[in-house]
């Protein structure tokens, strides 16, 4: 792999770096063998879905795997917060990030639950818990951490307001199965945690999201409210929803399963790859992961300052697509500038300035199985070569993108 020369960029019009695009979030797949044996056994079955053995097993193994008492498995992240707020009984207001996933605020939205958006800290990229309190009205019923990026809240703080103020706790933890806090697996703590078992996320069962909890009760509404809310035969006990997950999905997650040390074997080396090749670049960031915790690794983001970097981060994207390479701006433009939020009013008391910043900053590359440690040696190198531009080569790439 030789250095890129200036002139040869695809913004110019020349052959981009890759020939094939690298997307963010391309799926992890584990054995397609087995898989094959799976569905196999579920034709033989006849047994495609409503609570089946290959659910079963899943929610046996994942609950094992995470320490936590009850691991209810749904159909996605979206319906597991929905069914996560019901069974905890939010009504009114809750208060939350705005720098996340829309699904995060239309989750509760949807059940008419009004999203109240809170700042976020510079480092990680989570509901600051210092600006929570002064958005808590008579309304507030709960208070919704993310773990963006897959890295912790800061649980102790946020757990200290929902007891002090008598609100329920839950967690989006969408980005963060397989990871710990202070040594304990994150899907322990609040009332509640949510996870995504989405294919773009690095361990995948298709379409597919869980509701980890250690409240007995909260468990069994959470699991009869997924089933139409069926307590028994002819008993419905409560509002319920379609959220099972079917037999296949559940089989993917087995595959996963079985191949998730590989995928973050795979993405601490590609992350520490993108660390090593970033290091000395000015005005680029790389959001580090506290590695005496366990993490994930598979969202690997960089915040990059225009002021020192020499481009900004929506200059750098471009020229980087343009040569096959599909960096996103998560969560860009910020939930609260999308709809309903920006229409209606109140969702937004306070200023949200760290968000903004952050907005316009981050970068999302692309990471997991399907990259490989050259493939990131040349991103980076790419990269080099724009943050050492002349100001003359600055000049002429402003003119394009
Ligand atoms: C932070 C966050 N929350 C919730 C979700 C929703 O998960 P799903 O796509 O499984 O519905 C996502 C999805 O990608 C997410 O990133």
């Amino acid at each position: 792999m030789g250095q890129i020369p200036f002139e040869n960029l695809a913004v110019w019009g020349g052959q981009p770096a890759f020939n094939h695009p690298l997307h963010v979030g391309r799926p992890n797949l584990g054995s397609r063998a087995q898989f094959a044996a799976y569905i196999d056994a579920i034709w033989e079955r006849r047994w495609l879905t409503n609570n089946g053995p290959l659910v079963q097993e899943l929610e046996a193994a994942l609950a094992d795997f995470l320490g936590v008492k009850h691991l209810i498995l749904v159909n996605n992240g979206t319906i597991a917060l929905e069914i996560a707020a019901r069974a905890a009984d939010v009504t009114g207001e809750v208060i939350m990030p705005s720098m996340t996933f829309p699904a995060t605020p239309h989750a509760f939205q949807w059940q008419g639950i009004k999203p109240i958006f809170g700042d976020i800290t510079p480092y990680p990229h989570n509901l600051d818990p210092d600006k929570v309190e002064a958005l808590i009205t008579p309304r507030t019923t709960a208070v919704v951490g993310v773990h963006l990026w897959g890295i912790p809240c800061n649980i102790e703080k946020l757990e200290a307001i929902a007891r002090r103020h008598h609100l329920r706790l839950l967690f989006d933890a969408a980005h963060a199965f397989g990871c710990s806090y202070n040594g304990r697996a994150i899907g322990n703590f609040g009332d509640a945690e949510i996870f995504s078992f989405h294919a773009t996320k690095f361990f995948n069962s298709l379409e597919g999201g869980a509701i980890a909890t250690n409240d007995d009760q909260l468990a069994a509404k959470a699991a009869a409210m997924r089933n139409f809310g069926f307590t028994g035969t002819d008993h419905v006990g409560f509002v319920g929803i379609n959220g099972k997950m079917d037999e296949t999905a559940a089989a993917m997650g087995l595959v996963s399963l079985a191949s998730l040390d590989h995928f973050i074997d795979v993405n601490r080396r590609n992350y520490h790859t993108y660390q090593q090749e970033l290091a000395d670049l000015p005005g680029i960031r790389l959001l580090p992961f506290d590695e005496s915790q366990r993490n994930n690794f598979q969202y690997i983001v960089a915040e990059i300052n225009e002021s020192e970097a020499g481009l900004s981060r929506d200059e750098m994207m471009r020229v980087l697509q343009a040569e096959n390479v599909l960096v996103r701006r998560y969560f860009y433009p910020g939930c609260h500038r999308g709809e309903p939020y920006a229409s209606t009013p109140g969702h937004t008391p306070l200023p949200l300035p760290v968000t903004e910043k952050v907005v316009d900053q981050a970068l999302g590359f692309p990471t997991g199985t399907a990259v490989s440690p050259a493939d990131i040696q040349q991103i980076c190198q790419i990269i080099r070569l724009l943050v050492n531009m002349t100001p003359q080569q600055r000049q002429r790439l402003s003119q394009i993108v």
